[in-house]
């Protein structure tokens, strides 16, 4: 086993344009590793180059530069065989309308050379929760159930690596659960999970680790609860209009730091404590205050943005 299921350097895309499209570089030399049996969020707002480089890692786009690994096969030294090593969820719907169910799922597994002896067409249905449904034909499932037969689809070779791009966007709650407890299952039995999302809260339940994508670049990637924190932190600066040096009862989750030119530099997380209950907490203690600044970190820009394409794509 490998300390990284996937290891890529220098991944570098950009799509040739045409007569109506200039060139586009949507990766700009991207390092990653991901660690085996971890559970990894790629984040990112619209068109920062995630399914890019989901779908250079499927073998459905051809990188420009760099090295991908994955399971320790370099792409193009062992393509056969990376290859096999990861099955794809992808972002788009692309359907075989006039297979059942079942008949998607076996054709899948014959394209990868699965033996029919060896294949778990029956248990994938039912793990995904279309065995009342497996004959029915593509263009007769719902959405959902389509999304779900994606997943089915990912996962016919059995492969050390599952990547899902947005498995959860426009998906209602019941599913977005059952598509969540799967992956948990799948992740528990050893198999390292790489997936996309624009929502926050989903990627903190259940990453390990976040890299989060920008215009083409790696801005950070880090635990999960660090950068959460990272991205979620505020400091509230308080000047006080006399010298304040006696206690203040700080609410839960709140640090205070007495900085030398006497100011208070409240740290929070901003999901969790309000700027409201600091200035309550200020006044109890009766300071008066003549001057107020926040610091953020400089993810803050990228957050916003990533919630801001998430609100739009729940809609
Ligand atoms: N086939 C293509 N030809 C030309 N440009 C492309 C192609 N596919 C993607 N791009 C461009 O590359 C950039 C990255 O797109 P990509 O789909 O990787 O983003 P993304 O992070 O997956 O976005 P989203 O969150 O909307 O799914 C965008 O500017 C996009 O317009
Ligand atoms: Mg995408």
């Amino acid at each position: 086993m490998t300390e990284h299921a996937i290891e890529i350097e220098g991944l570098t895309k950009t799509y040739s344009g045409d007569r109506t499209m200039a060139p586009k570089t949507a990766l700009h030399g991207i390092d990653l590793a991901v660690p085996t049996g971890s559970i990894f969020g790629l984040l990112g707002p619209n068109g920062a180059g995630k399914s890019t480089l989901i779908n250079i890692l499927a073998g459905l786009v051809q990188k420009s530069a760099g090295t991908v690994r994955i399971w320790g096969f370099d792409q193009d030294v062992n393509p056969r065989q990376s290859r096999a090593a990861i099955g794809v969820m992808p972002q788009e719907l692309n359907m075989d309308p006039f297979f059942t169910a079942r008949a998607s799922l076996d054709t899948q597994a014959g394209l990868y050379g699965v033996p029919k002896a060896q294949r778990h067409t029956e248990e994938i249905l039912e793990m995904i929760g279309l065995t009342d449904k497996a004959d029915a034909y593509a263009r007769t499932l719902s959405g959902g159930m389509r999304r779900r037969l994606l997943l089915g689809k990912a996962l016919v070779h059995a492969p050390q690596v599952l990547v899902l791009d947005e498995p959860t966007a426009g998906v209602d709650i019941e599913l977005r659960q059952m598509l969540w407890q799967n992956v948990r299952q799948l992740n528990a039995r050893g198999m390292t999970i790489i997936l996309t999302t624009h929502y926050l809260e989903e990627a903190e339940e259940m990453c390990d680790e976040i890299a989060i994508i920008h215009d083409g670049r790696k801005i950070a990637h880090d635990r999960t609860d660090r950068l959460i924190g990272q991205i979620d932190a505020k400091t509230l600066v308080i000047h006080p209009a006399e010298p304040a040096s006696g206690e203040v009862a700080l609410p839960d989750g709140v640090e205070l730091e007495r900085r030398a030119d006497g100011a208070l530099a409240f740290s929070y997380r901003r999901g969790k404590v309000t700027a409201e209950q600091v200035l309550d907490a200020l006044r109890e203690a009766g300071i008066r205050i003549q001057d107020v600044a926040t610091e953020e970190p400089h993810l803050e820009d990228v957050f916003l943005a990533l919630t801001r394409t998430g609100q739009g794509k729940a809609a």
